[in-house]
């Protein structure tokens, strides 16, 4: 069968090329995830014709969409900082001088999900390795976060916010807080800040030179998937600007699959798996308030003694390190950040870690269940079949169509969100993420959040299409096919850096390049529904179990 499909597609690329050359948390995903359910608007589609998941300009479900107040970084940027020279913004503000930082670290790579999008710089474990002459890329299956976003209503930064914003006059003027003695809440809710649009369209015009040649589509519209929240709806209209340019709606149909409670949506799972939004997915959360309670201590004791009249807890000084996060991505420059240590923002981003690990991880019942429904996509796309009868959280309406579920198309785009990007790859099975972290103290693990899904993360899935197998020992510049029928390849790249497929999935073989042949990672995949345990993981009834007990994404004993 795949033999036939490369032949097949060798032609269609010629044929083509004639014509033209050718992708909770912390703030606790329980409360995120209900908050910013509620539709606030509803209005009706017209009576145009075009169904409503075409259409992108009729703002339903959308979310909770309050902008903030604009930035003003001309005034509000303190540098240059002393001792460093000035260093124009670009945009954001990040010389900010930080204690311990003796190496001139990035504490703005510290942040977790809140981090301004950067590629992975120490790779994940295994060599890029270009492709060899006579293959190609034929399909590029794309799953991208949504670029950096105001706070999620109701979660700890806003609450902090709120109170901070009418403590006015309760700090030392002499002390560091003392900027909280005028200090306002500029910060809006939810949808795009300035710099979460640039990368977008950034992400798009990268992606452009990456796999601008997969397009055109065989002379029709691309389909290209999102949500119907606002900032998942823009993410995808800035991409599609970067790598088109404006006129996109002549190159690809935006839908929109509905974002809310009750809706099947692959790229929200979360919404169809109960079990995902109660406490008994809430280890992760739990693990993150112990590692909390004993890394910002001494902040808080800090805090305390600058302030009179306003009691920090630990959480509290946890919720204004979000802050910085927040108020650097929204205004370029936020106070916050030069209130801790070094040592204290590698204790953010490890609670960050440890929060993602329990609640939609390989430490989560529901981890494998909420991004099950996305992994069974993927097989039906490379499969080139439909999805043929209601599967996890897949919306079955849209995926047993072609309209609005292509299974012949080069180029697919999706968009989702960062715990379901998670869950997602831990549905896949990738097992480097699993191992348990310590709520007590940091130790080494992989499960970096700021590097797996900081804003604007991207999987990019390639399919590679190979005149005969491609020598598993391969270095640059060796002898790269041993003797063979063509065989495709399944190349999996997050934030521009290769993952291990054979790490992960001992049946693909040690592989130098980390690829793996697509027919054994297909059998691969094809276990993976049943082992998410979708039904009894998002709906059964189980007990909570301590963070650390569960190691497979799954419930104990289903
Ligand atoms: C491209 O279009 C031709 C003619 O309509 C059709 O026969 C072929 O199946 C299409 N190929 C793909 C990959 O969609
Ligand atoms: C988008 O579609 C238009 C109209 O068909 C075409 O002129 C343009 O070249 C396409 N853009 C790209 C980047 O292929
Ligand atoms: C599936 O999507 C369609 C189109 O948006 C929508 O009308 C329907 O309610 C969705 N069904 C579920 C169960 O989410
Ligand atoms: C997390 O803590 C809450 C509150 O104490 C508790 O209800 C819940 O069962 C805990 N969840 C887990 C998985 O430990
Ligand atoms: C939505 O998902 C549920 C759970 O798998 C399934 O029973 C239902 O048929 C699905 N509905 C649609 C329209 O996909």
């Amino acid at each position: 069968m795949y033999t036939f499909m490369v032949l097949f597609l060798s032609s269609f690329r010629t044929v083509s090329g004639l014509a033209i050359e050718k992708a909770g948390t912390v703030e606790s995903v329980v409360t995120s995830v209900v908050a910013s359910a509620v539709p606030l608007a509803t209005k009706t589609s017209k009576s145009s014709g075009v169904p409503d998941y075409f259409q992108t300009t009729l703002g339903q479900f959308e979310g909770p969409t309050a902008t903030g107040d604009a930035a003003f970084l001309a005034e509000t940027n303190p540098a240059p900082f002393p001792s460093k020279s000035y260093i124009p913004v670009s945009p954001l503000e990040t010389q900010v001088p930080i204690e311990g930082n003796s190496n001139d670290a990035n504490i703005f790579q510290l942040h977790g999900e809140l981090s301004h999008y950067f590629p992975n710089p120490d790779g994940w474990g295994v060599e890029e390795l270009p492709l060899p002459p006579r293959s190609y890329i034929s399909y590029l299956h794309m799953l991208h976060r949504h670029g950096a976003r105001y706070p999620t209503l109701r979660s700890p930064a806003p609450t902090l916010a709120e109170r901070l914003a009418t403590a006015n006059g309760k700090f030392d003027e002499m002390q560091p807080l003392a900027f909280l003695n005028s200090w306002t809440n500029k910060l809006g809710v939810e949808i795009l800040v300035p710099i979460g649009k640039q990368e977008l369209f950034d992400s798009g015009t990268l992606h452009q030179y990456m796999y601008g040649h997969l397009y055109p589509n065989n002379g029709s519209k691309i389909i290209v998937r999102s949500t119907t929240q606002n900032r998942m709806t823009e993410s995808a209209e800035y991409f599609l600007s970067g790598f088109f340019g404006l006129q996109w709606p002549k190159n690809a149909s935006l839908e929109l699959i509905i974002e809310a409670p009750g809706f099947n949506n692959s790229l929200a799972g979360y919404f169809q798996c109960p079990n995902a939004n109660k406490p008994v997915n809430q280890g992760g959360l739990n693990a993150t308030h112990e590692y909390v309670d004993t890394y910002l201590v001494d902040a808080a004791k800090r805090f305390n003694t600058w302030s009179d009249g306003f009691e920090w807890s630990t959480r509290d000084v946890f919720a204004a390190q979000m802050l910085c996060a927040y108020e650097t991505v929204a205004l370029g420059f936020s106070s916050f950040c030069g209130l801790f240590s070094y040592e204290e923002w590698l204790g953010y981003e490890y609670a960050t870690d440890l929060s993602f690990s329990g609640n939609n991880a390989f430490q989560s019942p529901t981890g494998r269940a909420v991004g099950i429904g996305w992994v069974q996509e993927f097989l039906a796309r490379v499969k080139h079949q439909t999805i043929n009868e209601p599967t996890a959280q897949v919306n079955f309406t849209l995926d047993s169509s072609t309209t609005t579920f292509p299974i012949d198309q080069a180029l697919n785009l999706d968009f989702s969100h960062d715990t379901n990007i998670m869950a997602i790859l831990v549905a896949f099975g990738f097992t480097q993420f699993a191992t348990p972290l310590d709520p007590t103290k940091q130790i080494p693990h992989e499960l970096v959040v700021s590097r797996i899904t900081p804003f604007a993360a991207r999987v990019d899935i390639e399919i590679i299409s190979a005149p005969e197998p491609i020598s598993s020992t391969r270095t640059r510049g060796t002898f790269q096919y041993v003797q063979g029928e063509p065989t495709q390849y399944v190349h999996f790249i997050l934030n521009q850096r290769t993952l291990d497929l054979g790490r992960n999935f001992p049946e693909c073989g040690s592989r130098s390049d980390g690829w793996c042949e697509l027919n054994t990672f297909i059998k691969v995949q094809e276990k993976m529904l049943e082992a998410s345990q979708y039904e009894y993981a998002c709906f059964g009834e189980y007990d909570a179990v301590p963070y650390g007990t569960l190691g497979d994404g799954v419930p104990m004993g289903g």
